[in-house]
């Protein structure tokens, strides 16, 4: 058997795909991660039968951690804007504990992105190009919390999130929405003076440009891996 110690199931709730895998302690892979499309309407009940049908695939595990995709505290959803509104105050962390009977944790999902990205070393700020605009800010590797760059103004009186989500992208193409993002990092540079800027999201493979060298593209997948980090203070 591959890992010791407890494992923990991370879960990626996005607005088009929700995806688990299993994580040792140190948080190494421990299954193939599997993948659905995010039901429709993507209320909570539909989320969380979609999660529970993936289960199965995974074997064993003692605790659960959770990337979500709008503002999270104590396990409670504060927004959701990719998903059904009726997320708004659901307590998912408790319901998905009942669900599962194991322990949960969730977290926003560019917090938990950026967690499996950092290096803990001076202002680190994370965006994710997906569904949405996703941001995280960690200052020597302590999180800024609820950080929402996604719904603030960008330009043309629209968002980061407006001009740069996936369907900003779909309507305006590939080469303009580069265009766009070059402006967007040059703009949060000047408003953070990061030291390094994390980029993750399934929409990073669509970054035709060469990026700064003080941001760089991390993998999609520590948006699950970085799941572990929700458990570091046991
Ligand atoms: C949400 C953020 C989330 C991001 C990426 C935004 O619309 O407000 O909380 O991190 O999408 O999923």
């Amino acid at each position: 058997m591959k890992g010791s110690g407890l494992k923990t199931l991370a879960v990626d709730i996005g607005g088009s795909g929700t995806k688990i895998m299993v994580l040792d302690e140190a948080g190494q892979p421990q299954t193939e991660r599997a993948r659905v499309d995010t039901p429709q309407p993507a209320t909570p009940t539909n989320i969380i039968a979609a999660i529970a049908q993936l289960i199965p695939s995974q074997g064993e595990f003692d605790r659960v951690s959770v990337g979500f995709p709008g503002v999270v505290r104590r396990g409670i959803i504060g927004t959701a804007v990719n998903l059904d509104p009726s997320w708004v105050d659901f307590d998912l962390g408790t319901a998905l504990a009942e669900k599962l009977g194991k322990p949960v944790r969730v977290a926003n999902d560019a917090d938990v992105q950026g967690m499996g990205a950092i290096s803990g070393k001076g202002v680190e700020l994370v965006i994710t190009l997906g569904t949405g605009f996703g941001s995280a800010l960690f200052v020597d590797g302590r999180l800024v919390p609820n950080l929402e760059l996604g719904h603030h103004p960008f330009r043309k009186g629209e968002t980061y999130e407006e001009q740069l989500g996936r369907a900003a992208l779909d309507k305006i193409g590939a080469k303009r929405w580069n265009r766009r993002l070059e402006k967007a990092i040059a703009s949060l540079k000047h408003l953070f003076n990061y030291d390094h800027l994390h980029i993750g999201g399934g929409e990073t493979k669509r970054i035709a440009f060469d990026l700064p060298s003080d941001a760089s593209i991390v993998p999609n997948v520590l948006g699950l891996l970085g799941g572990i980090a929700l458990w570091r203070d046991q």
